[in-house]
């Protein structure tokens, strides 16, 4: 089902004092009113996932990973398997986020094993893409998305999109201050219900949440999340903040 969805992407911050005290604002922010139906997840790293899972037991929050390996078990030092999750009582991952792209060499191949791996384990995924500042500026950026999506889930049956979230993060939009305009946000998303309704029939298009990730913040949540096919916001930095992180969720 189509649903509103504000996602905190923490990446590699706050350690378990500071992940606590971060979930206690945001219990007390949400506790406050938010619109009935709207999804609000959090994505702590892997270490504060289990406090995580405990502080947020008797509210809307739900807890996601922001990773994990594609095989079942075995010998991969440093790595977490959809099972350790799902064991912690973690049921969501995001999976390929441009940084895990850029620093860690994941590739669409990968993806599409990480993808399978976290589904076959009752995982839901919030599945990441967007292009390059110099695809947008070659006027490419439709193509790459295009192909990210078909080699990572386009082996995937129709069902498999039940439990998928897609998540647009144009690349020159994170972390930079410069977010996509609100039309910008929308063409894409359209772009993708489009593909979608190509591959998998209008049913499916119509029922998928694509996330917009990229520089939201309080002051420019409201606008982007008007846009008709933006579901909602995958949020970095604005996360981290209690306050923010409510005002974003409030906006949709
Ligand atoms: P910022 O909101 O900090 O730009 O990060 C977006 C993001 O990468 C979320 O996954």
């Amino acid at each position: 089902m189509r649903q509103k969805i504000v996602a905190g992407n923490w990446k590699m911050n706050k350690n378990l004092d500071e992940a606590k005290e971060l979930i206690k604002g945001i219990k007390k922010e949400v506790k406050a009113g938010i619109e009935k139906g709207t999804r609000v997840m959090i994505a702590p790293s892997f270490v504060n996932l289990q406090s995580a899972v405990k502080k947020t037991q008797k509210s809307i929050i739900e807890v996601a990973a922001q990773n994990m390996h594609q095989s079942k078990n075995g010998a991969f030092t440093g790595e977490v398997s959809a099972d350790m999750l799902i064991n912690l009582g973690v049921n969501i991952v995001i999976l390929g986020h441009s940084e895990r792209r850029e620093y860690f060499g994941e590739t669409d191949a990968l993806l599409a094993q990480k993808v399978d791996a976290a589904l076959g384990n009752g995982l839901e995924v919030v599945f990441c893409f967007g292009e390059l500042l110099e695809d947008r500026k070659s006027e490419n950026h439709f193509k790459v998305v295009e192909n990210q999506l078909k080699k990572a889930l386009f082996h995937l049956q129709k069902g498999s999109f039940a439990n998928i979230i897609l998540a647009y993060e144009p690349v020159w939009a994170i972390g930079t201050g410069e977010t996509a305009s609100p039309e910008q946000a929308q063409e894409m998303h359209a772009f993708v219900r489009e593909l979608f309704a190509k591959e998998y029939g209008k049913d499916t298009a119509d029922t998928i949440s694509i996330l917009y990730g990229g520089s939201v913040k309080p002051a420019n949540a409201k606008e982007i999340f008007s846009k008709p096919d933006v579901d909602g916001g995958l949020i970095g930095g604005a996360a981290l903040k209690a306050e923010d992180f409510a005002a974003i969720i409030k906006s949709i």
